[in-house]
C-alpha cells in the first residue's frame, strides 16, 4: 500500500472522477474525507468508501464552507497529506454556454467554480496541511484543444494549470508538491449535465471518435494517475501537468 495512513481530501469525490480519485488512495490505505453538495451522493459515495472516509457537505464557491472541509477533517483526522481539488466543470442551469449565450454572469459563475475556488480550497488548506503534502489539481485536455461551449470553462482550466506552477513555488518551502492532472474525456455523470438523456450516447461517441485510444476515459484511470502523484513516486515530480486523455490532446487521427 502506497499510501498506507495517509490523510487525503477530494472535492467532488461524491461524483465521477473524484469518487474514482477517493476509491484508488483509499485502494491504497488513505483515510480522509470527500466533499459535495448532493447529500444523497455523499451518503452513497461515503458508504461505498467505508469508515475510512467521511462525507461533507460544502459548496467550494462559499469560502466558509471551505473552511469547515479542512477543519473537520483535521479534527478527524489529523493533518492533511493529500488535497485533491477535483470539484468542478459544469455550473447548475448553465451548460457550456456558446458566445452568443454567455451573461457577465455566467462567465463569472464559470470562473468562480472553476477557478476561484480551486485557487482558495489550496489557501483554506494550508493551515492544515502537512509539510510534503501532495496537491493535486484536476485541469482539463480542453485547456489545449477548443470544442464547442467550452471556452470559458477552458480558460478556468488553463488557469488552473498556471496555479500548479506559481503554487508550487509560493509552497517550495513546505516541500508541498502542487501538480495538475488533466483528463481527457472521461465517462462520468457530467454527460447528462450537458445534453438531455437521450443524447448522452451521442456525445460521448462524439469524444471516443476523436480520442486516439478509442475509448472514453474511466474515474479509476485518473485515480491510478491521481496515487502516482500522491506517493513518493512522484517525489520529484513539482508544479507540471500530466495528461490523462488517451492521446486526445497530443494526437490528430486523421480520419
Ligand atoms: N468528465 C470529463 O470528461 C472531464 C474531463 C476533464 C476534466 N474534468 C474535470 O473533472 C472534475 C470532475 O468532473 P466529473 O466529470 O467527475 O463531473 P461530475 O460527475 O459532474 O462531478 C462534479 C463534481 O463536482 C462537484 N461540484 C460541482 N459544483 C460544486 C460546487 N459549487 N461546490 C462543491 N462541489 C461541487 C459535484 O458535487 P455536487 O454536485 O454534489 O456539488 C461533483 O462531485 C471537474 O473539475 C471537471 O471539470 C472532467
Amino acid at each position: 500500500m502506497k499510501l498506507k495512513n495517509k490523510v487525503a481530501i477530494v472535492t467532488g469525490g461524491n461524483s465521477g472522477i473524484g469518487f474514482g480519485i477517493a476509491e484508488a488512495l483509499m485502494n491504497e490505505g488513505a483515510v480522509g474525507a470527500i466533499t459535495g453538495r448532493n447529500q444523497a451522493t455523499l451518503d452513497s459515495s461515503g458508504k461505498e468508501l467505508g469508515s475510512g472516509f467521511i462525507s461533507i457537505k460544502a459548496d467550494v464557491t462559499n469560502l466558509e464552507e471551505l473552511e469547515n472541509i479542512f477543519s473537520k477533517t483535521a479534527d478527524k483526522f489529523g493533518k492533511i497529506d493529500i488535497l485533491v481539488v477535483n470539484a468542478g466543470g459544469i455550473v447548475d442551469g448553465v451548460p457550456m454556454p456558446g458566445i452568443d449565450e454567455v451573461t457577465e454572469e455566467s462567465y463569472d459563475r464559470y470562473m468562480n467554480l472553476n477557478l476561484k475556488s480551486a485557487y482558495f480550497t489550496v489557501k483554506k488548506a494550508l493551515p492544515h496541511l502537512n509539510d510534503g503534502a501532495s496537491i493535486i489539481l484536476i485541469g482539463s485536455s480542453a485547456a489545449h484543444r477548443a470544442a464547442p461551449g467550452m471556452t470559458i470553462y477552458a480558460a478556468a482550466k488553463a488557469a488552473v494549470i498556471s496555479l500548479a506552477k506559481g503554487l508550487s513555488l509560493d509552497l517550495l518551502s513546505r516541500k508541498i508538491r502542487v501538480n495538475a492532472l488533466s483528463p481527457g474525456s472521461i465517462d462520468t455523470p457530467v454527460f447528462g449535465k450537458i445534453v438531455p438523456e437521450d443524447k448522452v450516447d451521442f456525445v460521448k461517441h462524439l469524444w471516443i471518435d476523436i480520442t486516439p485510444v478509442g475509448r472514453q476515459g474511466t474515474p479509476s484511470d485518473i485515480g491510478k494517475a491521481a496515487v502516482f502523484l500522491a506517493s513518493d513516486d512522484s517525489a520529484f515530480i513539482v508544479g507540471t501537468e500530466i495528461l490523462s486523455d488517451g492521446g486526445l490532446t497530443n494526437i490528430s487521427l486523421m480520419k
